[in-house]
């Protein structure tokens, strides 16, 4: 006996169908119209949208940065993906200077294991890359880490020189492994940082306004240029810009394997919100690559019509306004860069993207799922409704009207950046591989039930 769900609209990223879908233990067995109840338990989806599970490739959970800690935990940050229609996410491990990436890889699984309310893999960051790094870059790629995060900003934390970013995208030629780069210019940012605080200018803006969108491109620039020499692909993370997006548009039109995602507050929000709070409340707002000025959000819009972005994720990072945002009080330096959404995704690229007419259904469904699914070598397992693919699904309602509020979410974290917004279009049920873990925006499932994704290289950036 299965499970079958009945009188639905299946939207794929290729076309939208009437059809049945039957679920038997944790897989998808058919999808057609017309399949017999005979035994097997039914859900009416009359009037509802079936989407793939919403797969998130940019999460920051449990993890040390900045001083202190991102406040959701691998329990309540899946709990409140999942009640938003993620059923995969895909977060970062760090590897500590001097130290093997095993450790690490170890270190993040323990962190999720018990935890995890959803599948999840692991990108893994990259501090320091000798020699030896290299074969353990390999052995990441064995236990499924097929991808792995570079910085070219943060100096004396995260950054990396262009000579490790080189060996490290040549040693992807070998391994199938997708280099996933944060492209800011942190030096030069460094300096512009310096001058600022010297000029006493210490308030949350100033960590935009030390930014320009220029450093943004020359790294983008510079980080496909290495990747074109070393002849891999290269995808770009939470891009932010026109000028970024002008550098990523350009090496396509070359040719060039150059993919790039961007995230719902790059959409939505404009340095010129920020402006606009009082206090200290623009540190709500303070993340990396930061708010850009409105002129630039039709052009990421464009971006994602034309596929030269291919991905929306969330770069969710939280820290709580009070006690964790509170550290930069005097200093924006200080003041841990990160947002909270892992919640709200799709609500937020239904109704600005879907219902707005700036993206069709199956855009909408693509950039959320199937090409992070392809990119990140998770297709067809994850990213499609399709016999043999996982039972991941969102029952979604087009017409469910939902205030987004940090009074009402489910992030372990005070505020929300989209607090008050208006959206339709909301989850009424989810299943994980086939279990109910979502009903009715309650979630039912279970922490610990969620799986390590062993994800295959040379995924659908290689192809
Ligand atoms: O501000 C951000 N984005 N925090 C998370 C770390 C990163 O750079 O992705
Ligand atoms: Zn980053
Ligand atoms: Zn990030």
């Amino acid at each position: 006996m299965g499970l079958l769900i009945q009188n639905g609209t299946v939207v794929t990223a290729e076309k939208t169908f009437a059809a049945d879908v039957l679920i038997e233990g944790q897989t998808i067995r058919e999808v057609r119209p017309g399949i017999a109840a005979d035994s097997h338990e039914v859900l009416d989806a009359n009037g509802m949208l079936l989407l793939p599970g919403g797969i998130d490739a940019h999460t920051h959970l449990d993890m040390p940065f900045g001083g202190t800690t991102s406040s959701d935990d691998f329990e309540t940050g899946t709990r409140a993906a999942a009640i938003g229609g993620t059923t995969t996410i895909v977060d970062f491990a760090i590897q500590a200077k001097g130290t093997k990436m095993r450790t690490a890889l170890d270190t993040w699984w323990k962190k999720a294991e018990a935890r995890a309310c959803i599948d999840y893999g692991l990108h893994m960051i990259v501090t320091d890359l000798p020699d030896a790094g290299l074969e353990d870059m390999d052995d990441m790629v064995r236990e499924g880490v097929a991808s792995f995060k570079l910085f070219m900003a943060y100096p004396g934390v995260l950054m990396v020189d262009d000579a490790t970013i080189f060996r490290a995208l040549q040693q992807t030629s070998k391994n199938g492994a997708l280099i996933c780069m944060h492209a800011e210019n942190g030096s030069v940012i460094d300096v512009i940082v310096r001058q600022a605080l010297a000029e006493g200018k210490t308030a949350p803006i100033h960590h935009a306004l030390t930014r320009p969108t220029a450093a943004e491109a020359e790294a983008v620039h510079r980080a496909i240029a290495l990747a074109e020499i070393a002849g891999v692909p290269i995808y770009i993370v939470h891009l932010s810009s026109e000028d970024a997006l002008n550098q990523v548009r350009e090496a396509r039109d070359r040719g060039l394997p150059a993919f790039a995602e961007t995230c719902p507050q790059y959409l939505l929000l404009s340095i010129e919100d920020m402006k606009t709070m009082p206090g200290f409340e623009g540190a709500k707002y303070v993340f990396t690559p930061p708010l850009r000025e409105k002129q630039n959000l039709p052009k990421l819009w464009d971006g994602l019509k034309t596929d030269n972005l291919q991905v929306v994720s969330t770069d969710h990072c939280p820290f709580c306004f009070e006690d964790q945002k509170a550290l930069g009080k005097d200093d924006f330096t200080k003041i841990p860069n990160g947002g909270p959404g892992i919640e709200n995704r799709l609500q937020l690229l239904h109704h600005h993207g879907v219902n707005a007419g700036q993206i069709t259904l199956n855009r909408f469904v693509e950039i959320t799922s199937t090409a992070p699914a392809r990119i990140f070598g998770m297709y067809p397992k994850k990213g499609t409704i399709a016999a043999g693919s996982d039972a991941d699904i969102v029952v979604w309602d087009p017409k469910a009207e939902h205030v987004i509020s940090a009074k009402t979410h489910h992030m372990r974290v005070d505020y929300s950046m989209f607090e008050g917004f208006k959206v339709t279009g909301n989850a009424r049920q989810v299943y994980s591989r086939g279990d109910l873990i979502v009903d009715s925006g309650k979630f039912i499932g279970r922490a610990g039930r969620g799986q390590y994704l062993r994800r295959a290289a040379r995924g659908g950036a290689w192809n």
